[in-house]
């Protein structure tokens, strides 16, 4: 009787490790697919309106840095940090780890990145919040790229 039990509590306890097993490999497979759904650039560059590397000159231009500075205060500052986390990452050195194109398709399509690109869905498991599209446009996604870059050069 003893070892009747002992065998169903055996045959119980295979099926629920192939049960999780079937599980992995079933949500390892959704990653892959997921990964696999997105272009080259998107996995490097970000999903979004920017598709293609842009030109950047090796000079900040004023007008620009500018323009972005005053964004980045107003949209920006209330959740980043150019120095440490905050309800986002910092933002100081985030061009040493972005692509200008993953940081402006960052910005104008937050939602999607946080959801579908891999690095997104990280960011959103160690921050557990959305960021929020800002009603930025894609000139002044350039502009804050550029005060990005400008901050990173000064300090
Ligand atoms: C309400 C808070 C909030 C605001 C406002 C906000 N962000 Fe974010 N941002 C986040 C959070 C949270 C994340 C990371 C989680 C996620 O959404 O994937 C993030 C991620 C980012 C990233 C990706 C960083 C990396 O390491 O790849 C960039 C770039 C970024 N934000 C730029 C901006 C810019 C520029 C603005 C202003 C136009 C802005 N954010 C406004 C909360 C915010």
């Amino acid at each position: 009787m003893k070892s009747l039990v002992t065998i169903l509590l055996t045959i119980g306890f295979l099926l629920t490790i192939q049960a999780c097993g079937d599980d992995e490999t079933t949500d390892r497979r959704a990653d892959v697919q997921q990964e696999e759904g997105l272009t080259e650039f998107e996995l490097e560059h970000g999903i979004g309106p920017i598709t293609e590397r842009i030109e950047i000159d090796e000079e900040i231009d004023q007008d620009l840095l500018t323009k972005g500075r005053d964004i980045y205060e107003m949209k920006c500052e209330m959740c980043h940090n150019m120095e440490g986390r905050m309800v986002g990452p910092e933002l100081g050195n985030v061009l040493d780890r972005r692509s200008p194109e993953f940081v402006m398709n960052f910005i104008l399509n937050p939602g999607r990145m946080a959801q579908d690109h891999p690095e997104g869905q990280k960011m959103l498991r160690e921050y557990m919040t959305v960021m929020p599209f800002q009603n930025v446009k894609e000139d002044e996604a350039r502009a804050i790229v550029e005060y990005l870059r400008y901050y990173a050069e000064h300090n």
